[in-house]
């Protein structure tokens, strides 16, 4: 089998380096690329990786880069064709995403201007917190068109959904489709109008306070993790919508997902990175696909966008 491309993920913390396990384990990359600032820690995760290969029958090669203050290390992203960019702090309990702004803005801005110069042609998947004024950063900073930097959120915020409405029926997970449009954050906006379960809508089999409990457990769906775990946030769902992504850009394979894209027109909102459809190619975003929304779903989405809007004017100061 050809094995072709290389894909880097920046951070190699708990999300990172699920990321990058995934990712080799798929077997369709030449090499994958993972890099942190703390000195060994990608390197030695790689060669423990590297090891499971013969275990689990990969070929892809994982490198492991330390980085440093500087850009030091970063010859080793040349090339890359995707850049997923986990780096910076996660939340802890009774922290909110956007208390990380300050220190996440750092972080990633540093990383995209690396990430622009040593691998100028790469689709660019953030994930870092807060996600939605993450990504409007790391396109800012690197300077890439719009449709090469998407965020990683809307993946995971429908996994969340579609796990509870199965749960909560006692059915397949692969029956269930839901869907998350809004933000990463407070404004998140599942949409009971497009969940389907066997294709019978979702309206049809929960009363409306049971799916309203389910709308309100995704949007804290993260904080349920974080206040479990007390140190840290979730990763291996995170890593596993990630890593899709990476693959629908790999495979040009045109898939439709939940991600944090540029709206410019769609739904009558223009100018800011938002959850919304878009179909993921080679180049990453090939189109934002508008889907059917109740009067009430609109409005919740058009407020949402003006939530992240504020903030995301906020980052280009940090
Ligand atoms: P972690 O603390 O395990 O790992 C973060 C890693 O980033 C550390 O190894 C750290 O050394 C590294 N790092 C810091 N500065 C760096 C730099 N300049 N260059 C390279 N590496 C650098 O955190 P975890 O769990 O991996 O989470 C990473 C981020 O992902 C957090 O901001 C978290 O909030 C976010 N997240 C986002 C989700 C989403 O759905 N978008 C879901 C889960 C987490
Ligand atoms: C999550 O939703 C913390 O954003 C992270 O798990």
């Amino acid at each position: 089998m050809a094995r072709t491309g290389k894909v880097t993920v920046v951070g190699a913390g708990f999300y990172g380096s699920t990321t990058a396990q995934r990712l080799a384990e798929y077997d369709v990359f030449d090499e994958v690329v993972l890099t942190d600032i703390v000195e060994g820690k990608p390197e030695g995760l790689a060669l423990d990786m590297n090891q499971s290969r013969p275990i689990e029958g990969f070929e892809t090669k994982v490198v492991g880069q330390t980085t440093g203050a500087d850009g030091e290390g970063y010859q080793a992203v040349a090339g890359s064709d995707i850049v997923v960019i986990t780096a910076g702090l996660p939340r802890k309990p009774g922290m909110s995403r956007m208390d990380l702004i300050e220190t996440n803005a750092k972080i990633v801005r540093s990383v995209a201007e690396n990430v622009a110069r040593h691998a100028p042609h790469s689709v660019v998947i953030v994930v870092s917190n807060p996600l939605d004024e993450m990504t409007a950063l790391a396109q800012l900073a690197t300077g890439f068109p719009t449709e090469r930097v998407i965020g990683q959120a809307g993946m995971l915020d429908t996994a969340r959904f579609s796990y509870f409405v199965a749960e909560a029926l006692a059915v397949p997970v692969g029956s269930v489709k839901t869907l998350t449009l809004g933000s990463h954050g407070d404004t998140m906006v599942p949409i009971p109008s497009r969940c389907t379960v066997d294709g019978r809508p979702l309206t049809d089999l929960l009363p409306p306070e049971k799916v309203e409990e389910l709308v309100q457990r995704t949007r804290n769906g993260g904080a349920e993790v974080v206040a479990l775990l007390k140190t840290g946030s979730a990763y291996y769902a995170p890593s596993a919508a990630a890593a899709r992504m990476a693959l629908a850009v790999a495979e040009d394979s045109g898939a439709v997902l939940p991600v944090c894209a540029w709206v410019d027109g769609e739904y009558g909102i223009s100018g800011v990175y938002l959850g919304v459809e878009a179909s993921i190619g080679k180049g990453g975003v090939k189109k934002v696909v508008e889907t059917e929304l109740t009067e009430s779903e609109r409005a919740a989405l058009l407020e949402a966008a003006e939530a992240v809007r504020a903030k995301q004017a906020d980052v280009q100061s940090l």
